[in-house]
């Protein structure tokens, strides 16, 4: 096939005085487009790659691709990561992962939390804040973690982050809102192990979305492949405080700490399976993911979704889908083929 890859490349990226450093700590580099290009044409594709931005319309019916592999993160708005899936919706051109809806629902951590509250999915008690002083709901209970809700590689994430109290809650409320300009997340502070599981697969059709209410109703997971899951070993990082935080995520991801197979017992990476089957299905996800989890040390280790990202990071180095398909058996190249074959099947590109 003809494949057209579309990213956002961080050196492509707008700049102006008094841009956050960290602006465009989402964006791929060109290392991993180039690898990402190679492993599509070992797959015997033809690739092209273009950034992924509005020029899109006119460039794309040139080019005239069979599908697009799509990373594209955005630059601006709150649903940044639905830009170019909704250029391509137009144009009517396939392409992998998840559609507008999806990408634009889980880039919303608040409005993601809602849709799993709503289908009893553990996530941890939230409160989305608009101004610094709004008060504090009573059945929040400190520690408390603040983050932004509509950022990810961990942007506002720093020891900072944990807050014991209401001075600290305020102080970390006015930083990211005047920093990041838009809602700011309050959960309750998960203490415990920092896990992430990938998913590769679509689920056999047909599949509402929705859980069913009865616990022993059968556990709907067909289609997908779990990957085992990653434990990233924070308690290694003495100047984190236990959290991914950002820093981890980008200067020291050359020092990065993890187990994966996490070394967890079967039930618990049935469970987290389950879970993570659970919110690609009620966000409507398509071909990959990954869920972050953390397992809550003062209830037994019981799991808490932190997000889902349906557009996993795929540096083969240092990604943590790209290292859990490593712990898997599959190559690199296996799994970049593996989602692109996803869609294509999914799409009707794959028959005759
Ligand atoms: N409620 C919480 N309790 C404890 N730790 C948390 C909580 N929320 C987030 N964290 C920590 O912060 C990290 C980053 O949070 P989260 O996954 O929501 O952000 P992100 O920037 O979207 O991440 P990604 O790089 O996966 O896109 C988590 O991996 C975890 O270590
Ligand atoms: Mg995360």
């Amino acid at each position: 096939m003809h494949v057209a890859l579309l990213a956002n490349l961080k050196k492509n990226a707008p700049t102006w005085e008094g841009m956050s450093p960290d602006r465009w700590d989402d964006l791929d580099s060109e290392e991993t487009i180039a690898d990402i290009t190679r492993a599509l044409e070992s797959g015997g594709h033809k690739v092209t790659f273009l950034e992924g931005n509005i020029e899109l319309a006119h460039r794309l019916p040139k080019v005239k691709p069979d599908i697009c592999f799509n990373i594209s993160e955005g630059h601006f708005g709150d649903a940044r990561e639905a830009h170019v899936p909704a250029i391509l919706e137009m144009l009517g051109i396939p392409y992998t992962g998840s559609r507008v809806l999806t990408l634009a629902l889980t880039l919303d951590k608040p409005m993601t939390k809602r849709v799993l509250k709503y289908h009893n999915l553990p996530t941890p008690a939230f409160q989305a804040f608009e101004r610094a002083n709004e008060p504090l709901d009573p059945d929040m209970t400190f520690p408390l973690f603040v983050k932004p809700s509509r950022e990810g590689t961990g942007m506002g994430v720093t020891p900072e982050s944990i807050v014991y109290n209401e001075e600290q809650l305020r102080a970390q409320l006015r930083i990211q809102l005047e920093r990041y300009d838009q809602p700011i997340l309050v959960e309750d502070y998960i203490k415990g192990r920092e896990v992430t599981v990938g998913v590769v697969g679509n689920l056999a059709a047909p599949v509402a979305r929705r859980i069913p209410d009865d616990v022993e109703a059968p556990r709907i997971q067909r289609g997908l492949t779990f990957l085992p899951p990653m434990e990233i070993d924070v308690d290694r990082y003495e100047s984190e405080a236990g959290i991914y935080t950002s820093r981890i995520k980008t200067e020291l991801v050359h020092e990065f700490y993890w187990t994966c197979p996490a070394n967890l017992d079967e039930e618990a990476v049935e469970e987290l399976n389950w879970l993570a089957a659970a919110i690609f299905r009620v966000t409507g996800c398509q071909d990959v993911a990954r869920v972050d989890f953390r397992l809550n040390e003062e209830e037994d280790n019981k799991p808490y979704i932190l997000e889902i990202n349906p557009l996993p990071g795929l540096n083969p180095e240092y990604s943590d889908l790209c290292i859990e398909a490593r712990a898997y058996g599959w190559t690199y190249e296996e799994l970049v083929n593996r989602i692109l074959d996803e869609a294509a099947e999914r799409q009707g590109l794959l028959d005759g």
